[in-house]
């Protein structure tokens, strides 16, 4: 009956209004920021000096809209020392910078502001807090100016080269990397998710279409600073086939050259996480985040090699690439577009991963492996896949291989002319979202699957059309648009929101969920972030009685005169801040933990 108890026992917060500007935790916790935007990572960097930003210090300086995060201990160091990854998502300039700053050097400090970092942590002691270690030897930003090797099949192809790049192997730059994994030989995974918004292009070709390229003028304007964010321009008509790919980063070797894995094919990857099947293949769970894409699976052609990290930085370069589609097992009829549960008691049903990639070959008709694998979205759709409710995190647990799909949302399903309801997605207008559980048949690497719904998102106060795995729902927090996911080290499933201001009217928070034994569906919320940001990044280190979270985008509806965050500084109106300290939201990377640690 369930995994057992986890030693990180907490009485839940209750919800928390939306226009609160606080991180509120449970009840004998505390925070503090490990890293915030601005903070100088290396021993030329320069404070943080928010009403004199450049461009030269914030490359050297921790980027803004930290999303993906995960802490890794380092060997030897007895507990005291990790590295931390961080990557960063996109920037928010009108809350960053001054309206009087020159425009250019705005666009710079945002550009500089992108990317990935590598940090080094130490603390004093295990059950301490940790701080970040100016100027330590892993310490690392990846820019816009970073290269990045392709690896795998469209590595080098006609598809990806510019007049910059002939040889289409070395790609400078990431580019709205959302939420990411880490692999069992410790490396980082992160997904370039919203690229599209980087560039100019002629809007008209079909994977344009697709990838919804326009030829508008982006909202930063880079394309204003270097010709290949317009693609139009002579040369770099392939530019943004570079970007929409799998990065792999070796956060122990700050020399390595990242790496973008095209056998993972290209489209608005949210992340990528990875489990080694019982066959020694490992095998990525991604998904496509973009209402009505899909959810796919990566299987590694070679296999896992306990203690061979060289060799398992290789796996995800070759393998298969599959796409899901689901089939529900109850009538149509009883899929009503409110979510209220069919009469076999349950959302539920079988699926099958549908090949895109086999064995080194294209199994979709009419495209090349390098097609299908830059083009995969028309790739996909040629096969026939299931129209998901934004995909975002796809996490399978370690303990039991069963995987988690997370689905945010999709206001417009059953939305005139758009698809309805069906048994995998079943609510019409689905502001809330749900969580799909999957259960492989056999082995990780196999083609067919069962599954069910964990949960049906929302307030149940409010919302008749709720589901917690039959748990009461009297008994549950509100939940609404579901993004990340972590597991703790029983096995039970956290869960990070993005979104839940605008549906449920509370802030966005951290929420843990059992997933076996009679409280299976129990939802018991963790903290809530402050003013308009969304909680990223879990990482749940509940052996230690701490929770690090990454909050993005703090105020992001403010503007640098009015302000409507200051999260983490709180520095007072009126007051001299402390050092290092500014009056303006910072996302910032933050541990939670006991006040009695
Ligand atoms: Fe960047 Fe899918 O959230
Ligand atoms: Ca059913
Ligand atoms: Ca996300
Ligand atoms: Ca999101």
């Amino acid at each position: 009956d369930g995994f057992g108890k986890s030693k990180l026992s907490f009485t839940p917060i209750a919800p928390v209004p939306a226009a609160v500007d606080a991180l509120t935790v449970p009840q004998g916790f505390t925070w503090q920021p490990v890293i915030r935007w601005g903070d100088p990572l290396f021993n030329d960097s320069p404070d943080f000096d928010l009403a004199n930003q450049t461009p030269a210090a914030q490359s050297r300086q921790f980027g803004y809209n930290n999303d993906y995060t995960d802490i890794l201990p380092i060997e030897g160091s007895k507990d005291r020392r990790a590295v931390l990854f961080t990557n960063h998502e996109y920037t928010n300039e009108n809350i960053m910078v001054p309206a009087t700053f020159d425009a250019a050097q705005a666009r710079g400090i945002g550009r500089a502001a992108h990317g990935l970092t590598v940090v080094e942590l130490e603390r004093k002691n295990v059950n301490k807090p940790w701080s970040y270690v100016k100027g330590a030897p892993l310490n690392r930003r990846f820019l816009t100016n970073t290269t990045y090797e392709l690896t795998g099949p469209a590595a080098g192809s006609a598809l990806v080269k510019t007049v910059a790049d002939p040889s289409g192997r070395a790609i400078l730059g990431t580019l709205g990397n959302c939420s990411g994994g880490t692999t069992p030989w410790g490396t980082i995974l992160s997904g370039e998710e919203n690229f599209n918004g980087y560039f100019v292009s002629a809007g008209t070709s079909a994977s344009d279409k697709r990838y919804r390229l326009t030829s508008s003028a982006t909202a930063r304007k880079w394309e204003l600073d270097d010709p290949r964010f317009d693609t139009r321009n002579d040369g770099y008509a392939n530019e943004t086939n570079r970007f929409g790919w799998i990065v792999e980063v070796d956060p122990f070797d700050p020399a390595s050259t990242p790496k973008k894995h095209s056998s993972m094919g290209r489209f608005k990857h949210e992340g990528a996480n990875v489990i080694i099947a019982e066959s020694g293949h490992v095998v990525a769970y991604m998904g496509d985040d973009e209402r009505f894409d899909y959810l796919y699976k990566f299987v590694s052609k070679d296999k896992y090699r306990e203690g061979d990290r060289q060799h398992n930085m290789t796996l995800l370069s070759a393998g298969d690439l599959y796409v899901a589609k689901f089939t529900g097992d109850s009538p149509a009829a009883e899929i009503n577009g409110t979510g209220t549960l069919p009469a076999d008691g349950a959302f539920d049903g079988s699926g099958e991963w549908l090949p895109l990639v086999v064995g080194g070959k294209s199994a979709v008709d009419g495209m090349s492996v390098e097609e299908v694998l830059v083009y995969t979205r028309l790739a996909a759709d040629k096969v026939g896949p299931t129209k998901m409710d934004r995909c975002e995190d796809v996490q399978p647990s370690l303990l039991t291989g069963k995987v988690y799909v997370v689905c945010t949302n999709n206001s417009d399903r059953g939305k005139p002319g758009k698809e309805g309801p069906t048994e995998v997605n079943p609510r019409s207008l689905n502001r809330d979202g749900h969580i799909v559980e999957i259960t492989e048949t056999g082995d990780q690497a196999s083609t067919r699957f069962a599954w069910n719904l964990l949960m049906v998102c929302g307030d149940p106060a409010k919302n008749a059309s709720t589901y917690f795995a039959g748990f009461p729902k009297d008994q549950v927090s509100p939940i609404s648009c579901p993004d990340n996911v972590a597991f703790d080290s029983v096995g039970d499933l956290w869960i990070a929101t993005d979104g839940a201001p605008s549906s449920i009217g509370y802030a966005d928070g951290l929420f843990k969920v059992t997933l076996a034994g009679a409280e299976r569906g129990k939802v018991e919320q963790f903290l809530a972030v402050p003013r308009e940001a969304e909680t990223c990044g879990p990482i749940i280190h509940d052996d230690e009685w701490t929770v690090f979270v990454a909050v993005q985008h703090p105020g992001e509806e403010g503007s640098f005169a009015d302000q409507h965050s200051y999260f983490p500084d709180y520095v007072p109106a009126g007051a001299t801040p402390v050092a290092g300290q500014v009056r303006a939201p910072r996302p910032a990377v933050v541990q939670v933990f006991r006040t009695d640690a």
